[in-house]
């Protein structure tokens, strides 16, 4: 009996361990990851995006040009701007009253760089205009767009 109990208290002990060692470090490690993504820090202003106001060629400040003030990674949610996920990115939605359409990477960064949709319609003044590289836009991009 004690024996077996020795055992049992000996198996919890090397599950724990084990669970210490090996699943601790991967949960840290999928976290340190993702924060690691461009397209994520971009999105939530831990890197720094250069921005400004359709007319005005004033730099807005950093804190205000970061997607998440207005945009929410989300379906469903509550935020000022529309969502900026895959579902409403690739398909077919009526957008400001123009025709159905729907993003790519190429209508995407021009969204981003000019705030012109993809059936040409100006967005509204609201929506900055950013001066993003390639790689950037395409890091927001692979972020708004994974499923
Ligand atoms: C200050 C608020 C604000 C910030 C910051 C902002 N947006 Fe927007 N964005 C808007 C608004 C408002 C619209 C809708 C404009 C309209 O309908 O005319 C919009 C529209 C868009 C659209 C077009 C969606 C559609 O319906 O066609 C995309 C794509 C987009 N934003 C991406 C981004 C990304 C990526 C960032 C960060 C790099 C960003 N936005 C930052 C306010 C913002």
């Amino acid at each position: 009996m004690a024996r077996a109990l020795n055992r049992a208290a000996f198996t919890i002990h090397v599950m724990t361990a084990l669970f210490l060692v090996v699943v601790k470090p991967a949960a840290n490690g999928a976290d340190s990851c993702r924060s690691m993504d461009l397209g994520y820090q971009l999105f939530n202003g831990q890197r720094a995006l250069v921005a400004h106001l359709r007319d005005d060629n004033r730099m807005l400040p950093d804190i205000a040009a970061r997607c998440i003030n207005c945009h929410d990674h989300a379906d469903n949610a509550a935020s000022f701007a529309p969502p900026l996920t895959s579902r409403y990115l690739l398909s077919d939605t009526r957008r400001r009253g123009g025709p159905p359409s729907r993003y790519n990477l190429s209508s995407f960064c021009r969204v981003l760089n000019v705030g012109v949709d993809p059936t040409g319609i100006v967005l509204k003044k609201a929506m900055p205009q950013y001066a993003l590289s390639d790689t950037e836009c395409a890091a927001l991009w692979s972020f708004v767009t994974a499923p």
